[in-house]
Parts: C-alpha cells; sequence; structure tokens
C-alpha cells in the first residue's frame, strides 16, 4: 500500500508547495536554513547519499554542492518525480527513483549518507531507523526532517539500537551552534 503522498493533488508555487486538499503546507522556502543544516550533515561523509522526498528540490541542490559520488533521490508523487527528472537531467551523478522509499531503495550500494525528507508518509515513517539499517554501512550519517522542539528524538530507542551508525538531529547540530 502507498502513502498519501502518492495521490496527491500538490499545487506548485515558487515558493511553496501546498495541499490543497489538507490545507497542509508540504515544503516552503523559508526551510532552506534547515535543510542546509541536513545537507552538510548528511554529505559528511561525502560518498554515496541516500534522499527520501524531492519537494522543492532545496536540499537537492544544496546536496549538490558538496563533492558527492552519487546522489539517489526516491519520489512517489507523478508530479513531483516529474519535477525531479526535469532537475536531474544536468546532474550526472543523480539516480531519480519513482517509488516509497519504504519499498524501492536501490540495493546495489551500501550508503554514506541518508536524508529523510518524506512530509505526508504516515504509514511507514516510524519504521525508518529499522527499515535503513540494511542500507548502512559503518560509519553511515543519518538525519532526518523532524517538527519536534523537544530533545527526545521520536527515533531515539531505535537509533541508539543501531550499533555504529552515525545520528546526528538538525535540533542537536542547531544547539552547539
Ligand atoms: C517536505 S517535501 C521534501 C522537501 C525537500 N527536502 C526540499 O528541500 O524541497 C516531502 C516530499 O516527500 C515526498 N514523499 C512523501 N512520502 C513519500 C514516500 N513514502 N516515499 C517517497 N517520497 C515521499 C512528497 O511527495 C514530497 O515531495
Amino acid at each position: 500500500m502507498k502513502g498519501y503522498a502518492a495521490t496527491a493533488n500538490y499545487t506548485v508555487k515558487e515558493d511553496c508547495i501546498i495541499d490543497e486538499a489538507t490545507g497542509w503546507d508540504v515544503m516552503s522556502d523559508w526551510e532552506t536554513p534547515i535543510m542546509q543544516l541536513h545537507a552538510d550533515i548528511v554529505c559528511a561523509n561525502g560518498g554515496h547519499i541516500l534522499e527520501f522526498g524531492f519537494g522543492m528540490g532545496i536540499s537537492a541542490d544544496l546536496i549538490q554542492a558538496h563533492d558527492i559520488e552519487s546522489h539517489t533521490i526516491i519520489e512517489i508523487n507523478d508530479n513531483i518525480y516529474d519535477a525531479l527528472v526535469e532537475w536531474a537531467k544536468d546532474k550526472p551523478n543523480v539516480i531519480p527513483v519513482k517509488g516509497d522509499w519504504y519499498d524501492d531503495i536501490p540495493t546495489d550500494k551500501k550508503y554514506d549518507g541518508v536524508f529523510y525528507d518524506g512530509f505526508g508518509d504516515m504509514l511507514n515513517k516510524r519504521y525508518f531507523p529499522t527499515r535503513i539499517m540494511q542500507h548502512c554501512k559503518e560509519g553511515t550519517i543519518l538525519t532526518w526532517y523532524n517538527n519536534f522542539l523537544q530533545e527526545q528524538s521520536q527515533y531515539d530507542g531505535d537509533i541508539k539500537a543501531i550499533k555504529k551508525v552515525h545520528h546526528i538531529e538538525q535540533f542537536e547540530k542547531t544547539r552547539k551552534n
């Protein structure tokens, strides 16, 4: 079963993506500084980067500014995927994947960094730490968008259980700065 975002009819504007059916702000350009943190964190190892959710392509652009080998992006929504394919045309290290991050992660490599920003994914969000394990190697960096203004992460217990996988979150990073 695919999540809600697979069939959502998003309105794409210059500065945001809105889901008028639910009233959700899917993505906005004010989030750029947050995306910058995620991009810097997820690319700290260089290598092969895996990103879930293309949205406005803000984080994708910021990841592309780093020296990385490959950049796999999984997007579930038809219209947003079309935008991803168009954006990727002049970017030879980008691998666009149409599908659900939960089911469709390419298995030909282990990743050096993974960024999860699949807003609208109500089904499988909770399984991110356990599902992503099989695509990680020692030292893989995981980072994910979250709205929790608290020290405790939604994934804290799970991530601590993944030994040898480096865990960084935006708010942790923000606190140190
Ligand atoms: C908040 S936007 C991503 C914003 C992006 N980081 C940026 O900087 O513009 C969330 C995206 O995740 C996609 N998405 C939602 N659920 C997904 C899933 N299960 N698998 C892949 N993509 C998903 C949505 O269609 C949407 O394009």
